[in-house]
């Protein structure tokens, strides 16, 4: 493997360049146009293996966040494995059913759920709203008292601990919108105890996205145990424990814990606490899931060196409304030349999009021997790529496709132009 590689299944092969699990990503690149995103089934398999087994015998639920990549595909090949799912809309339960996934197994979380939304959650048999508010829950509650139905709910509480990742995606501190704080959320669970139409299921929590270190989320049981322990003297049973995702994975040179290390850490709390060790314990992984089984194929349309004054411009095909996460959160994403020609010579570049935004980058400074027409690949692009696009510019997001033993299945076609505008009315002229 070359050394720079993060991921196990890219390989470098010195006939057909960069290959994920097997398949030379130029040929992706040839076949389907570019930019296209290319994801390995067997990573993201390999990656829900590695989770699921890290709990031995000990009951547990994945419920993969599809706000990560929520193409039908990849919820499909989730669900086959016995994946639930995080939902944050009633699109994305849309998309888990239309992939068969079980609604029975589907947690909805997220701070501003609508009637609408609940209703239809409500209407397939979700297994669980993961309430974010005392409004939130006055809301489901006459919801499901007009539906002549019982609404399972977990509180999402807010246990104030800092996650130690990027302010935009660190939500278990007080001054997040997210959650319910901690101390409001025993009278909450009495109020859902004397309801007719609720039932208490669970207590969940989610703290951040990316986290590089476990003692935050091993931080986060604690305050939810002690939780749990009120409602115990209150005579309230719960049945699951939602944990919730974020763990981080590796990006360039960041050392991410593993998938054991993550539920190594949570079971150390749980384990200690009598009650809570005989809970099936349930959590929501995104990125872990999805992010490194992913590359953003680009190629290089017009090279603007400047040796000897600023910076040297390598202008790809690939934008900011394909790939938001470097423009958003200044994210430092590895790129690589995937089949460059032995003459050319490596420089430092800048990798930039089309897009007229100078904070269109996907990747600063980056070493790399690059020719026009040549095509780069953004690792780790699994997760929050696609899923975040926009038309921006009017560009039409990219096509997907999924690699799994050796062949290469489109999974979604490139937008065109057409697409962008079909909702569109062109206004009247005066003369209509
Ligand atoms: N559960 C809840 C309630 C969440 O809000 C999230 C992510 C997850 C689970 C999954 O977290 P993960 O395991 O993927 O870290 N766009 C950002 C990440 C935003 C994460 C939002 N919530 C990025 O590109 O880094």
């Amino acid at each position: 493997m070359h050394p720079e590689l993060p991921y196990p299944f890219l390989q470098r092969d010195p006939a057909r360049g960069l290959c994920l699990s097997g398949v030379a990503l130029a040929e992706i690149a040839a076949e389907y146009g570019t930019p296209v995103y290319a994801y390995s089934a067997a990573a993201i398999r390999d990656a829900y293996v590695a989770l699921t087994t890290a709990f031995g015998d000990r009951p547990h639920r994945l419920c993969y966040a599809v706000k990560a990549n929520g193409n039908l595909s990849i919820l499909a090949l989730l669900a086959r494995l016995g994946a639930g799912f995080d939902i944050v809309s009633g699109g994305e339960l849309a998309r888990v059913l239309a992939a068969g996934g079980d609604p029975a197994k589907v947690v909805f979380s997220g701070v501003g759920k609508r009637a609408d939304e609940i209703r239809a959650a409500l209407e397939v048999g979700i297994g669980c709203l993961n309430v974010e508010s005392a409004a939130e829950l006055d809301r489901v509650a006459q919801i499901a008292a007009a539906m002549g139905v019982i609404a399972p709910v977990s509180l999402r509480v807010n246990p104030d601990v800092d996650a130690k990742t990027h302010p935009y995606i660190s939500t278990g501190l007080k001054d997040n919108k997210f959650g319910i704080p901690i101390g409001q959320a025993a009278g909450l669970y009495r109020q859902i105890q004397r309801h007719p139409h609720l039932a208490a299921v669970g207590i969940d929590c989610h703290i951040g996205s990316q986290l590089l270190d476990v003692s935050p989320f091993a931080a986060a049981a604690e305050r939810v145990l002690a939780l749990l322990d009120e409602l115990t003297l209150l005579g309230i049973e719960l049945h699951h424990l939602d944990l919730g995702g974020g763990l981080g994975i590796r990006y360039t040179t960041e050392q991410a814990p593993t998938a054991a290390a993550w539920v190594d850490a949570l079971l150390t709390v749980i384990d200690r606490h009598p009650l809570a060790r005989r809970l099936p314990i349930w959590l929501e992984p995104g990125r872990f899931l999805v992010g490194p089984a992913g590359v953003l194929l680009s190629r290089v349309e017009y090279l603007k060196p400047h040796p000897d004054d600023g910076k040297s411009f390598a202008i790809v095909d690939a934008a900011m409304n394909d790939l938001m996460r470097p423009a958003l959160y200044g994210s430092v994403m590895a790129i690589e030349a995937v089949q460059p020609a032995a003459d050319t010579v490596a420089q430092d570049w800048e990798i930039v999009g089309p897009v007229c935004e100078t904070g269109d980058f996907l990747g600063k400074g980056r070493h790399l021997p690059l020719a026009a027409g040549d095509i780069v690949a953004v690792l780790g692009a699994g997760a929050y790529g696609f899923s975040m696009a926009s038309n921006y510019n009017t560009r039409g997001r990219p096509a997907e496709v999924l690699v799994e033993n050796g062949a290469v299945r489109p999974i979604r076609a490139r937008e065109s132009v057409e697409d962008l505008f079909q909702h569109e009315r062109p206004f009247p002229s005066p003369n209509a």
